[in-house]
């Protein structure tokens, strides 16, 4: 029995492998873990790190999920029962200057994983979706039954895109388990420091930005907007620990194993935090000063966006457990391991 999960190499996959494996092991559990990974966003040393902090070497399949033969091949080779989702492209502002691409990968990868989920019988599926889905809505926190208004950007529109995909393929398929799991800001790193995020060229997002500025990579930090109705007129999001984030998945794969049918679920901490929150809590946590200014506000942001965690908390049986002040230490611990 195997469970695969696509993009496994990334920032959130290698973290869930890891959760997994672990949680695996602490249960005596013999299950085997695949991860396919085309390396576009991520590199092949990430399975030996993963196999460090295990001490379990996962099963990588270097392949394009889109690819047919390769996928074909994958499940002929492995027995894998369920799958985690996590391939694409996920960089907001490129998928502005290039949607053709992101929706041909975005819908093409998910599309041919469930060809192939159906020739080979694999019922439950976990998949990746993301907070976006609620950018157009103004009322926080965003609850599971908020309605999805539409999304800023092609990149959102994959992830409700796909989403509706996976509600159709779910009804149809009354036997299948699918759970979508809508991701807030995930931030940290592994504690070990042996894993985290690698952005490519200006991070677009904030955390890693700051650690570039921590290390001297970046003179200083741009405050995207001070006049949103937000406590300090910043913009407010849910920070959570990636490791948390990959608990999320242990506990959605337990879920889709004991139900069928499509369920959504918000991955957050329930807390939102200001840019200048998050400033000020790494330069605490770390010692070290972020210096930054106030620029225009960054078109498709809203002002405020956290989850509501009651019905992962209740359905799941889980929740987040690390504080801002841990989230800021290892992202640093993180970004000190690759810059040195
Ligand atoms: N910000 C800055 N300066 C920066 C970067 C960000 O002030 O250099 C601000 C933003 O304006 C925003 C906050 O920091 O108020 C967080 O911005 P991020 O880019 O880190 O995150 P977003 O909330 O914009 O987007 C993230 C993911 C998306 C996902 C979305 C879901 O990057 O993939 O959360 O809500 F879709």
């Amino acid at each position: 029995m195997a469970v695969l999960l696509t993009g496994g190499a990334g920032f959130i996959g290698s973290h869930t492998a890891v959760a997994l494996m672990e949680t695996w092991k602490q249960r005596g559990k013999k299950e085997q873990l695949v991860i396919v990974d085309n390396l576009y966003n991520a590199q092949a040393e990430v399975i030996d790190r993963i196999t460090a902090i295990t001490g379990t070497r996962p099963a990588f399949v270097q392949a394009d999920v889109a690819d047919r033969d390769a996928m074909e091949t994958l499940f002929n080779t492995y027995e894998i029962t369920a799958v985690i989702h996590f391939a694409g492209y996920k960089a907001v502002g490129e998928s502005v200057s290039k949607p053709v691409a992101y929706y041909r990968n975005n819908l093409d990868t998910t599309l041919t994983l469930l060809e192939t989920m159906a020739r080979h019988g694999c019922k439950q599926l976990i998949f990746s979706s993301s907070a976006t889905v609620y950018s157009v809505g103004d009322k926080v926190p965003f609850t599971e039954e908020t309605k999805e208004l539409g999304c800023t950007n092609p990149y959102g529109w994959t992830k409700y895109m796909i989403e509706q995909i996976l509600r159709d393929t779910a009804a149809a398929h009354p036997d299948m388990s699918v759970v979508l799991l809508r991701y807030f800001n995930p931030i940290g790193a592994h504690p070990s420091g042996l894993i985290g995020e690698r952005p490519n060229g200006i991070p677009n997002n904030l955390m890693p930005y700051i650690t570039q500025v921590a290390a001297g990579i970046r003179p200083k930090l741009s405050v995207f907007g001070n006049d949103y109705p937000t406590p300090d007129g910043t913009g407010v999001r849910d920070y959570i620990h990636v490791v948390d984030l990959a608990k999320g998945h242990v506990a959605a794969l337990d879920y889709a194993e004991g139900h069928t049918g499509c369920e959504v679920f918000n991955l957050g901490t329930g807390v939102g935090y200001s840019v200048l929150d998050i400033v000020h809590a790494f330069e605490q946590a770390n010692g070290i000063h972020i210096p930054y200014e106030i620029a225009p506000r960054r078109p498709g942001d809203i002002a405020s966006c956290y989850a509501a965690t009651d019905k992962a908390k209740k359905l799941l049986g889980w929740q987040a457990e690390y504080n801002l002040a841990d989230m800021c230490r290892d992202s640093w611990n993180w970004q000190k391991s690759i810059s040195e």
